[in-house]
């Protein structure tokens, strides 16, 4: 498995760092076998998998039920699991004790947490308690009803200096990664050399360390609205679809099952039964 200091070597020497989302155990199995190098349990969860129309349902229990299934399905690979809405802005104790849950009980390699200022401080936390954390600016889906909705952050000067200021305080804090979502690629490219630790960007260009979508998103998996900056590799929902509409029409028509599905018994049992 990679570690961060990996990750680290990885930025220095310019190899991409590929992020890819999983909620579940055949999806994070998946990911691993196609050399994903990190999986990101996020809490676009709620969107993708539980139907909410925003983050901001997530619970700790959902992300430490399906944390787990993604941990069981990919041994080999540097798991993040995301902080959910609220977990991480009470209490110092408040905030220690999720975090201390959802990283026992899910086996995480790290937690995620939206945001600076007084997230710095979260980030300083779980660092000294020993569980690396990954940031994440620009674009907060946590955030997006006081943000207004999702929008792209960062496009005025005094946005982007400001955002720049929040990574070097990310990475000060001991954050050993930083996600960066919907800015324009000049500021995560400046955010990217102002760093020593590694940058991941959706929806913010080309010139980050590494990249992150999500696994949905990826292969045209659910009908959820989808991003103008994801490009789709696959369509496994139309393969889907298509698959449970043959098996349905071969139901109907006795097409299924056939001969080799079904058991049977002896000849003697037989006549023993029927007397
Ligand atoms: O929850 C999530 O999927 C995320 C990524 C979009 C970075 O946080
Ligand atoms: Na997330």
């Amino acid at each position: 498995m990679k570690s961060t200091a990996d990750f680290m070597r990885m930025k220095r020497e310019q190899e991409k760092i590929v992020m890819l989302t999983a909620y579940d155990h055949p999806s994070a199995k998946l990911a691993e076998q196609a050399g994903i190098d990190v999986i990101l349990v996020g809490d676009s969860l709620g969107m993708v998998v539980l139907g909410y129309d925003s983050t901001a349902f997530v619970t700790v229990d959902d992300m430490i039920h399906h944390g787990k299934a993604v941990r069981r399905g990919a041994k080999e690979t540097f798991v993040v699991v995301d902080m959910p809405f609220g977990s991480y802005h009470g209490s110092t104790d408040q905030t220690l004790k999720e975090a201390t849950r959802i990283f026992q009980e899910t086996g995480a390699n790290a937690l995620k947490l939206e945001g600076a200022g007084n997230v710095i401080n979260k980030i300083q936390l779980l660092t000294d308690t020993g569980i690396p954390v990954v940031a994440h600016l620009g674009l907060l889906p946590q955030s997006a009803a006081v943000l207004g909705g999702y929008k792209v952050q960062g496009k005025t000067a005094e946005a982007a200096e400001k955002l720049i200021e929040d990574a070097k305080a990310c990475e000060a804090a001991g954050a050993c990664m930083i996600v960066l979502e919907c800015i324009p690629y000049q500021l995560a490219e400046r955010v990217s050399q102002a760093i020593t630790i590694p940058t991941i960007g959706i929806g913010a260009g080309a010139k980050t360390d590494g990249q992150v979508l999500v696994f949905h998103d990826t292969i045209k998996y659910g009908d959820h609205h989808i991003p103008k900056f994801v490009e789709a590799y696959a369509d496994a929902g139309t393969a889907i679809r298509n698959g449970l509409q043959s098996y349905a029409e071969a139901v109907k028509s006795g097409g299924f099952p056939a001969e080799q599905h079904q058991f049977t018994m002896k000849e003697a049992e037989l006549e023993a039964m029927y007397g």
